[in-house]
């Protein structure tokens, strides 16, 4: 099964369980069991809420133990958040401050969850032991995911 394939299962599958479902921690929560279960190419998934000006802390994860507290200007997610753009970093090595919860970590995706104002709210990271794990397909995909976990469809 290619990747865009095992996405298009798990947003299914996302939507089946989540359906009626309103909170968020519940709707997070979800989406970490569901991708970390399906996606073989991860190996921490996670989400980091954005809960006072410029300082983001973890909230629900799958995974080895992430680091609790992340500032806007530091690591991958602090550059996602403070940008509002989606980040995918194939060699973690490389980035100028990126943030090692994870010593065999290679490369890493962050996707920002905006409200429906259009504030970031959260960052969504997955991360890999692979190098060059995450591309296009990804950021399509789990751009779609948290834009329906903001939004919970009708
Ligand atoms: N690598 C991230 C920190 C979070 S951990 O990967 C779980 C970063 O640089 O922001």
């Amino acid at each position: 099964m290619n990747k865009a394939a095992v996405y298009e299962e798990c947003l299914q599958e996302i939507e089946s369980v989540l359906e009626g479902e309103a909170d968020q921690i519940a709707r997070m929560s979800t989406v970490c069991a569901v991708l970390k279960r399906r996606l073989p190419w991860i190996s921490w998934v996670g989400f980091y809420r954005s809960v006072s000006p410029g300082m983001l802390v973890v909230g629900p994860y799958q995974g080895d133990i992430g680091c609790l507290r992340i500032p806007h200007d530091r690591g991958v997610c602090g550059a996602a958040a403070r940008s509002g753009e989606s980040q995918i970093v194939p060699d973690v090595h490389a980035f100028p401050g990126h943030i090692a919860c994870d010593s065999l970590a290679r490369s890493e995706i962050v996707v920002p969850v905006r409200d429906s104002l259009g504030a970031v709210r959260a960052v969504l990271d997955l991360d890999s032991h692979l190098p060059a794990a995450f591309d296009s397909v990804d950021r399509e995909f789990l751009e779609r995911l948290v834009a329906r976990l903001v939004e919970p469809a009708s």
